[in-house]
Order: C-alpha cells, then sequence, then structure tokens
C-alpha cells in the first residue's frame, strides 16, 4: 500500500454520502451548509453526528439555536450542493440565490429542498472541539423520506457529484 495524507482519503470512500445542514437565520430565513463530514452514531436512541468547520455560519447558528435538519440531496441538487459548500449564509440568501425550491416538514420551521431523499429533525446535545472543525452530537427528533427520489454522492472524493448507481 502507498502512504496518502488524510485528505485524499474520500477518493477512495467514493462515493460519499452528502448532505446539507439545514439551519434557520434569525430573520426567520434558511440557510444550507454542504457537508461531506457527518455519520449516523446511535439508533436507540437516535443520534447523529457531523463535523462543522470553524469559519462556517452554521456553527454560530447552532450555538444559539440547537435546531436543525439534516437533509440529503437528490441528483437535481447537484449543482446547489458545490453553490451552497462555496458560500456563506453570513452574507448570502442562498435558498433564494441559488432558486432552491423548499419544503415544510412536520415538527420543525425548518425548511429543506424539495428534492430531498431524506430529512432528519434533530437537536445538537453536545459539541466536541477537533481542530479546524467542532463536532456535533445531535438527537435524533423526526426522520422523513421520500424513495422516489435519488441521492447525490460525491465521486472522485468530491470532485463529482451524481447517483450512486451510474446509469
Ligand atoms: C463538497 C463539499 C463538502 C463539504 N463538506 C464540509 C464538511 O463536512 N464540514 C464543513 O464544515 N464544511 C464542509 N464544506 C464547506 C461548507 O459547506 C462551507 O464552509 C459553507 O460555506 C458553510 O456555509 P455557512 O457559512 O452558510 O454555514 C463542504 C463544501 C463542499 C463543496
Amino acid at each position: 500500500m502507498k502512504e496518502i495524507k488524510i485528505a485524499q482519503a474520500p477518493v477512495f470512500t467514493s462515493p460519499n454520502p452528502m448532505i446539507f445542514i439545514c439551519t434557520q437565520k434569525p430573520t426567520g430565513k434558511m440557510n444550507m451548509a454542504t457537508l461531506a463530514f457527518w455519520t449516523y452514531a446511535s439508533t436507540n436512541p437516535g443520534k447523529v453526528v457531523f463535523s462543522l468547520n470553524k469559519g462556517a455560519y452554521t456553527l454560530e447558528l447552532l450555538a444559539k439555536n440547537k435546531e436543525v435538519v439534516i437533509a440529503v440531496p437528490g441528483v437535481s441538487l447537484a449543482g446547489a450542493l458545490i453553490a451552497c459548500g462555496t458560500s456563506s449564509g453570513r452574507d448570502t440568501d442562498k435558498v433564494e440565490k441559488f432558486g432552491v425550491a423548499m419544503q415544510k416538514l412536520g415538527g420543525t420551521d425548518i425548511e429543506v429542498p424539495k428534492d430531498t431523499r431524506l430529512a432528519i429533525v434533530a437537536s445538537v446535545c453536545e459539541t466536541v472541539d477537533a481542530d479546524d472543525h467542532v463536532l456535533h452530537i445531535c438527537n435524533v427528533k423526526n426522520v422523513y423520506a421520500e424513495e422516489s427520489i435519488e441521492a447525490v454522492f460525491g465521486w472522485n472524493g468530491y470532485g463529482e457529484f451524481a447517483a450512486a448507481r451510474k446509469k
């Protein structure tokens, strides 16, 4: 085996599942941040984890309001994944700027894109410093799924976004 850097490791785990971390700004508008660093952490009770870089506006929002929805996007949102991952909600209304059609869910005021395969409504219960990121451990409240929507994954690390089954 050849030795590589950790930043190159996602190339070897592709396709990598992608999410939007959906939160609400103090203005009531929605914010969406693209994340690759997330996973399930417990099933009983349900817990999920994700890691947020220290420059993210989402980090500030979650320090005040612990509520979050983790949305697994459909393939039509491949462009929005890049756009929401390279701009900040601090100075941009991403939903409006990138023309993302949204939908309401039960049990939360936070909206998610219409083209969402899986939505996990959760609240942050603990954070752990992880150097350039902060790990967020969340309690799952509700989970919604739409099996007709095909999820988008990161290929070649995060170099390309497409469905897991390349047709
Ligand atoms: C493909 C891709 C994957 C990303 N994964 C993460 C991640 O796992 N954690 C993270 O903190 N930021 C990740 N980012 C960067 C954030 O999406 C970016 O910092 C964004 O501006 C945060 O938005 P916000 O400032 O509105 O919170 C990723 C970006 C892209 C394009």
